[in-house]
């Protein structure tokens, strides 16, 4: 321990591969504070880091062509913590600010320690617990940049998210809901009664009986084809969360002349990048893209990738968050050791998760020995 109170050594996750999880995934005990600040980056001491797919999509390999390591990588990108240290040019951030944020492909968030550009992080929501922020960052400002910076979507807007209940999709129908948009959605029987009880919407399954603003309009996609459905009803955007060729295929049928279909996942619910994934995306995205040129009424088909921006946290803390206009809907919080890590991706990757999935890095006990230590 130094004098300033930040150890030499700390735990964190340690990804030695690419592989299954129970091989390739590690907690240790004794790795480096990564101390060393350059002038615009800030140290941040962890108290609650969340997963997304990414993170075993890249433990898989599947996006090794487009990203390399060194091993071990400490994982993660999405967390939430205590700034306990700043670069000399930082000027957004003082020592013991709250911040969440997303330190992106770089990852280093499943740790008590991790160091990182100031942009990469914004003001903890103030209403937010660190475990409720660190669900936050890469779900829902996906959903926000798809809805409002590709869907332009207004509270005149019709829009259809597939897969309500995935964490995209929650954070999707919270902030469409939020502007006054109408929204749809898909989600299975057993999660009908997240929708219900933790957003606490009126759920509409017969889309013939009409609804009013509070409603939710839900499909059974196990039951039922929404493109069936709501043929022909008009929809200006629909927001794919959950990927593969049928959600396109389906909103053909449901989007107004010229609408857009934005899909976060695209055809291969996998995200395997290969040379022949590739090439298969490339010329269905050539494809998709000439026929919404080539005749205006054809809707328009986007895939596309979150650009992380913390001028957009700042935006969903105060316009959204601090409103209780939105909140994270967590499934399930882990403790920090390696059942917990490996329960948690195991969790995440079983496609089951109904809501985030957060680590507790620093656990009430800890917090409360650290604030005794402060004074
Ligand atoms: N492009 C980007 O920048 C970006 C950013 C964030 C996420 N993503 C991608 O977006 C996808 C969703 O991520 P997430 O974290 O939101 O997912 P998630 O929370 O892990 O999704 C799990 C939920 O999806 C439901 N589900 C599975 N298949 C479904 C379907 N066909 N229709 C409706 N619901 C379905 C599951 O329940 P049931 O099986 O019971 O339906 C489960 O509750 C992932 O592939 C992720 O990699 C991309």
């Amino acid at each position: 321990m130094t004098q300033t109170g930040i150890p030499d050594r700390m735990k964190a996750a340690q990804q030695r591969g690419f592989g299954a999880i129970d091989q390739v995934l590690t907690v240790a005990i004794d790795v480096p504070v990564p101390r060393e600040l350059k002038s615009d980056q800030i140290l941040v001491r962890v108290h609650a880091a969340s997963i997304n797919p990414i993170d075993w999509k890249i433990l898989n390999g599947n996006l090794s062509l487009i990203q390399k390591y060194s091993w071990p990588h400490i994982p993660g990108f999405d967390c939430s913590g205590i700034v306990v240290d700043v670069g000399p040019s930082v000027k957004r951030f003082r020592i013991g600010d709250c911040v969440y944020g997303n330190v992106s492909t770089e990852g280093g968030s499943y740790a008590e320690y991790v160091r990182g550009s100031q942009k990469l992080f914004a003001l903890k929501p103030k209403n937010l617990s660190h475990i409720e922020a660190s669900a936050c960052p890469l779900a829902c400002e996906t959903s926000y940049q798809a809805l409002f910076n590709h869907g332009k979507v207004t509270k005149d807007s019709k829009v259809f998210i597939c897969g309500g209940a995935t964490a995209t999709g929650l954070f999707g129908i919270q902030l469409a809901k939020a502007v006054g948009a109408h929204v749809a959605t898909t989600c299975s029987e057993r999660n009908l009664d997240i929708l219900k009880n933790k957003l606490g919407l009126n759920i509409v399954q017969n889309p013939e009986l009409g609804e009013s603003l509070g409603d939710l309009l839900v499909i059974n996609y196990q039951e039922k084809d929404f493109g069936i459905e709501l043929n022909g009803q008009n929809y200006d955007v629909v927001y794919d969360c959950t990927g593969g060729y049928e959600q396109w295929s389906s909103a053909q049928h449901i989007l107004k002349p010229g609408g857009k279909f934005i899909t976060i996942v695209g055809d291969d619910k996998k995200s395997e990048i290969n040379l022949k994934s590739i090439l298969s995306v490339g010329s269905s995205l050539v494809n998709r893209k000439f026929w919404s040129v080539v005749n205006s009424s054809h809707p328009s088909y986007s895939l596309i990738f979150l650009r992380m921006s913390y001028e957009e946290l700042d935006i969903l803390r105060t316009n959204f968050f601090e409103k209780d206009l939105i909140k994270p809907i967590i499934d399930q919080t882990f403790d920090f050791d390696l059942h917990g890590l490996q329960g948690m991706y195991e969790k995440s990757k079983s496609g089951k998760a109904r809501g985030k999935l957060v680590l507790k890095i620093v656990t009430d006990t800890d917090e409360q020995q650290e604030t005794i230590i402060d004074k």
